[in-house]
């Protein structure tokens, strides 16, 4: 059997596949559909200091293109996650990685603080992108400046690797990828949902509450490739690629791209087993094209 483990800045991976925060709730929500022990790794559920009870409803609305959402960041805080959540993931031989979001430096720093040394957590997902909340979010993504910032501080609170989700809202995104590399990222994870509008033309308004959202699934994903492609060629750090991946072909797009990892997001809620059928579809691939070890595959585009 060809060998499938990765890497990713430490964060030792028995495949390339994890799931996209938010889509995956704390993992016990999965667990009658997916043996969690054959994951790679999981993303949580983004995580704020204190308990957030996110937008008003409509916050979900389904499009033929894909998923467009406005959450909000809803979530019970990070003592619930430590207290409720991390016990239960525990028993599985699975790296945690807790998605942290806030609304100012301060918020992060503390959020890296807390769980930093707490017994099962893996690494840090850096959210500097939800496209769906007035303060933090996009204000830090889409500035390299206060991205670095950010991250700079997360990076002095913890001892933990920490991966920086980026935006594709942006100008350039390798000018925030250089910048947060620079103030420390171990990783990079990309791309967080693109911005987008649905209209109800009954109503003539915004069908969701908050007016504007985030679109997941397989519309954005040559937005994605595209963006790992660009970030890998300019810097060499470990990216976790994600964006529409529903097959293994898809990942394995990622992946030659130039991620080490991939995240299975939006496709979590069509098909509940869509993470392990697509572990199962990238070994045979490897198997089928006679590769040996998964890594020999990452960056393949580019040579
Ligand atoms: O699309 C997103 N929705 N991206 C995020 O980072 C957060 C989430 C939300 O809670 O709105």
């Amino acid at each position: 059997k060809p060998s499938l483990a990765v890497d990713v800045a430490g964060i030792r991976m028995k495949n390339p596949v994890t799931t996209a925060s938010g889509t995956f709730g704390f993992g016990s929500e999965y667990a009658p559909f997916v043996d969690l022990n054959r994951l790679g790794a999981i993303v949580v559920k983004g995580t704020t200091l204190n308990p957030r009870p996110g937008n008003p409803p409509p916050r979900i609305v389904e499009t033929p293109a894909g998923i467009l959402n406005s959450i909000g960041l809803q979530n019970p805080g990070v003592e619930h996650f430590i207290e409720a959540a991390l016990p239960y993931l525990r028993q599985f031989d699975l790296p945690v990685i807790v998605n942290i979001a806030g609304d100012t430096v301060e918020e992060y720093a503390a959020l890296a603080a807390r769980l930093n040394g707490v017994p099962g957590v893996a690494a840090l997902e850096v959210n500097i992108s939800c496209p769906n909340v007035k303060k933090g979010g996009l204000a830090f993504g889409a500035d390299p400046g206060s991205a670095a910032a950010v991250v700079q501080e997360v990076k002095s609170a913890t001892r933990l690797p920490v991966v920086v989700k980026l935006s594709p809202n942006v100008t350039s995104i390798v000018q925030v990828a250089e910048a947060v590399v620079k103030a420390g990222a171990d990783a990079l994870s990309m791309i967080n949902t693109l911005l987008g509008m649905v209209i109800d033309i009954r109503r003539r308004r915004p069908v969701l509450a908050n007016v504007m959202g985030g679109l997941s699934g397989p519309a954005i994903r040559p937005v994605a490739v595209r963006a790992v492609w660009q970030v890998y060629r300019a810097l060499k750090v470990p990216i976790v690629g994600m964006g529409g991946i529903v097959t293994a072909g898809d990942a394995l797009e990622f992946i030659m791209a130039g991620a080490t990892a991939v995240a299975v997001g939006t496709a979590n809620f069509i098909n509940p087993r869509a993470t392990l059928d697509i572990i199962e579809g990238i070994e045979r691939f490897l198997e089928e094209e006679g590769i040996k070890d998964i890594r020999e595959l990452i960056g393949a585009a580019h040579r």
